[in-house]
């Protein structure tokens, strides 16, 4: 069975294209999820994309990963990446792999974009790279599965 990767992205994202284009792009999300699945046909890989602005609703996805047989996500969490409490626990409590992915570089915008509650429990962040950055972040996951492999077969 192919593996497959859980794609979330979170708040006002379902207005990437329209919402402010000199920072995120004229990319539709739908465009975006195209790209992503293209790419992860290309690596062999299944992909779900879903789109939320509800924090709820992400916890109760990343809460069901594992169930619904994801080996990892791919989360970009919109705004909700410098706040919410709830989503950071949801991505410490599961055993499933997060990469935190941003289309714009956080780090380089207003000093409350910097800060991310989720990193510290994210296997790791990417940011800055446009609609690539998913693509990087799903590079990333599957990378850990190879890494993980060669370690048991002692490679
Ligand atoms: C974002 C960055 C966040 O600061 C912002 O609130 C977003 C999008 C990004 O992908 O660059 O909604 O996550």
């Amino acid at each position: 069975m192919a593996t497959a990767v859980l794609v979330l992205h979170g708040v006002n994202l379902n207005l990437l294209g329209t919402r402010e284009p000199a920072v995120y792009g004229r990319t539709s999300l739908t465009a975006v999820d195209r790209v992503i699945k293209e790419h992860a046909r290309r690596r062999g890989v299944r992909v779900e994309c879903r789109q939320s602005n509800h924090e709820g609703q992400l916890v109760d996805w990343l809460q069901g990963a594992r169930a619904e047989g994801f080996a990892g996500v791919v989360f970009n969490p919109g705004a909700f990446t410098h706040y919410s409490i709830a989503l950071r626990d949801a991505v410490a409590a599961i055993d499933v792999p997060v990469v935190e992915v941003h289309l714009s570089n956080v780090h380089a915008r207003e000093e409350f974009r910097s800060r991310s509650v989720i990193a510290a429990v994210a296997r790791g962040q990417i940011s800055g790279f446009g609609p690539q950055s998913y693509l990087l972040g799903l590079d990333a996951l599957l990378s850990l599965r190879t890494t993980a492999t060669r370690a048991r077969a002692g490679r």
